[in-house]
């Protein structure tokens, strides 16, 4: 993975230059009628306008592409615009979707809206229970919407039993796979057919730009970049150059990522203020051994929760010095939130706590500071 983070794009880039130029421009010229007819008929063309494609793009995909061993990638102007293109690329009115109800809460609240907008029908289910997909799947289910791990509370869906499911009834799935990164997580590997992320997290890596990115086969992203070009979701060139710059370090940063979270987690998992500490890889997860199935690695989100509720949850989130209280993961600093503050815009305190996401839940995104530094400020940071 170090190596493709690095050398991936190299049939693609400048015969000189050593970092990727930036193509900061909207559109290219052709010499003559035969080329310019050339450029406009060609799906995902780099040189023709960047809302269809953009070299410096093509360079970033070529990278997402390598690590996630898809034949083909694309890069969206956020993790939302790469979810929301897909399913309207692949469901259409009258037909249905099955999604795991422990979904981002943009994505969520997307598919909650989509009998009402699309005329799409859309079922909700317990990512832990495989046979409720078995269940919900048939004949009419286009897509079937996955995140592992879930966004905050880390539940792990089995991937290649999901995926076997809806293939036997000609469904496609996707999974969400940015809490994972294709570091520590190769879903296509396990039949799932695409893989979406928000490169806002891990594949940017440093906290400075908005976007997504989706792989899968060279048909399927082809189909998505068609609604893309309608949709207007392609990512700038800019932020292009930053998610490249960011994805040559992601597999080194995801070590540091694993190491960080796996350590806090353990440090709670034993202490008194705290009565549940979600990561995927505690032994006391349940499903720890599904996660080391499909895992590599755990990433660096951990969430927790604390006896005495909000007030003991919010001074812990205010004594924290290296943790800035911020809503996002995957950059190089570690942020803090308090989940059911965060997602207040898109769902009900009631709803929020009847899916765990309670008033004394902490989430945790580690940064790559050092260990050692970070333990520590957690540890000053508890009541004593
Ligand atoms: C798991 C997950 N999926 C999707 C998104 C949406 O991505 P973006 O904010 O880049 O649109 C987020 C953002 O926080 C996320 O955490």
């Amino acid at each position: 993975m170090e190596t493709r983070a690095i050398h991936a794009d190299e049939a693609l880039a400048d015969a000189h230059a050593v970092a990727a130029p930036l193509y900061q421009t909207s559109t290219f010229k052709a010499s003559d009628a035969l080329e310019f007819a050339a450029m406009a008929s060609v799906p995902m063309h780099e040189r023709f306008y960047t809302r269809y494609g953009n070299p410096t793009r093509a360079q970033a995909e070529a990278v997402v592409a390598a690590l996630d061993g898809a034949e083909r990638a694309m890069l969206f102007a956020s993790g939302m615009a790469a979810m929301t293109t897909a399913i309207l690329a692949c469901v259409r009115h009258g037909e249905r979707i099955v999604a795991q109800r422990q979904l981002y809460p943009g994505v969520g609240g997307f598919l909650q809206r989509a009998p009402e907008w699309f005329g799409i029908d859309v079922a909700f289910v317990d990512q832990a229970d495989t046979d409720a997909f078995a269940r919900e799947i048939d004949a009419r289910t286009k897509l079937v919407v996955l995140e592992s791990p879930s966004n905050p509370l880390l539940g792990i869906t089995d991937l290649p039993a999901v995926a076997a499911l809806a293939r036997s009834h000609g469904a496609l799935t996707i999974v969400d796979n940015t809490l994972a990164s294709p570091i520590n997580a190769q879903p296509l590997a396990l039949g799932i057919d695409l893989v979406m992320y928000s490169a806002t997290k891990y594949h940017g890596g440093h906290s400075d730009l908005i976007a997504g990115a989706i792989s899968g086969s060279n048909d399927l992203i082809e189909r998505i970049w068609h609604a893309s070009v309608l949709l207007g979701s392609a990512l700038a060139p800019f932020e292009a150059w930053l998610a490249l710059r960011g994805m040559r370090t992601l597999p080194l940063r995801m070590k540091q990522h694993n190491a960080n979270a796996q350590a806090v987690a353990e440090f709670l998992a034993t202490h008194p203020a705290i009565d549940r500490v979600n990561y995927p890889g505690l032994p006391s997860h349940p499903q720890h051994d599904l996660a080391r199935a499909q895992m590599t690695g755990f990433g660096g989100l951990l969430s927790f929760r604390f006896k005495g509720g909000y007030a003991a949850a919010d001074a812990f989130v205010g004594k924290l010095r290296h943790a800035a209280r911020a809503p996002s993961l995957g950059g190089v600093e570690t942020l803090v939130t308090h989940p059911a503050s965060m997602f207040a815009a898109y769902e009900s305190e009631e709803v929020l706590a009847q899916r765990g996401i309670d008033a004394g839940l902490v989430r945790l995104a580690c940064g790559i500071e050092s260990t050692r530094d970070l333990l520590a400020d957690v540890e000053q940071a508890l009541p004593a």
